[in-house]
């Protein structure tokens, strides 16, 4: 049994990543893993000051939901990381969320990691910048971060258009195996 820890960033309620964070979570379920979501868009994360106060604290300044998120994070086996594409990149809020890791990212170790990214481009090597923009955090900066599946929901646009989607099945398939 791993305790998974799904980020899902999409600022849309119903938004297609986080219709896939939910059929990964039920095939995580059915495999008898412990799942929690934090759906981004009900917490509140201010953006990182660069004020540098963490830097000897190990803790933030702000009071916000970021230290029940970080904690969470580093007690996680398992992390999936969700975000629609905002022109080419992960979206705002996932980002500030990364941003807000720097008081206790390095006690984020051996880390098992997923991507869910949806798109409209139909073409999956368009979202490659993207992956790769989420990577600068976890292969570059979480010791022992292993890769262990990326979902490129392609071809969805319009809210909950993902349902009638081939994605829906290779998310459940990748809860079910993670
Ligand atoms: C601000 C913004 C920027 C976007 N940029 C891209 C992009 O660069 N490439 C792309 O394929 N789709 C882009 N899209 C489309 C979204 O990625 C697409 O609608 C996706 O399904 C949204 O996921 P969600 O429903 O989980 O929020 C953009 C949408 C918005 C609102």
């Amino acid at each position: 049994m791993k305790n998974i820890l799904v980020i899902s960033a999409s600022p849309r309620k119903g938004g297609n990543s986080d219709v896939l964070c939910d059929e990964f979570i039920k095939g995580a379920q059915q495999a008898g893993h412990k799942v929690e979501k934090i759906f981004l868009r009900n917490f509140k994360v201010n953006y990182c000051t660069g004020c540098g106060v963490c830097n000897s604290t190990h803790k933030c300044v702000q009071k916000d939901d970021m230290a029940e998120i970080m904690d969470k994070m580093v007690n996680a086996d398992v992390i999936v990381f969700a975000t629609p594409v905002y022109f080419y990149t992960m979206d705002a809020q996932l980002k500030t969320l990364i941003d807000r890791t720097v008081p206790r990212y390095t006690e984020m170790v051996n880390k098992e990691v997923y991507y869910i990214l949806t798109a409209a481009d139909t073409n999956a090597a368009n979202l490659e910048k993207t992956v790769e923009s989420i990577r600068g955090f976890t292969l570059d900066c979480l010791d022992g971060a292993v890769e262990k599946g990326i979902l490129y929901g392609t071809g969805v646009w319009d809210k909950g258009e993902v349902q009638s989607s081939a994605h829906m099945k290779t998310a459940y398939e990748m809860g079910l195996h993670s």
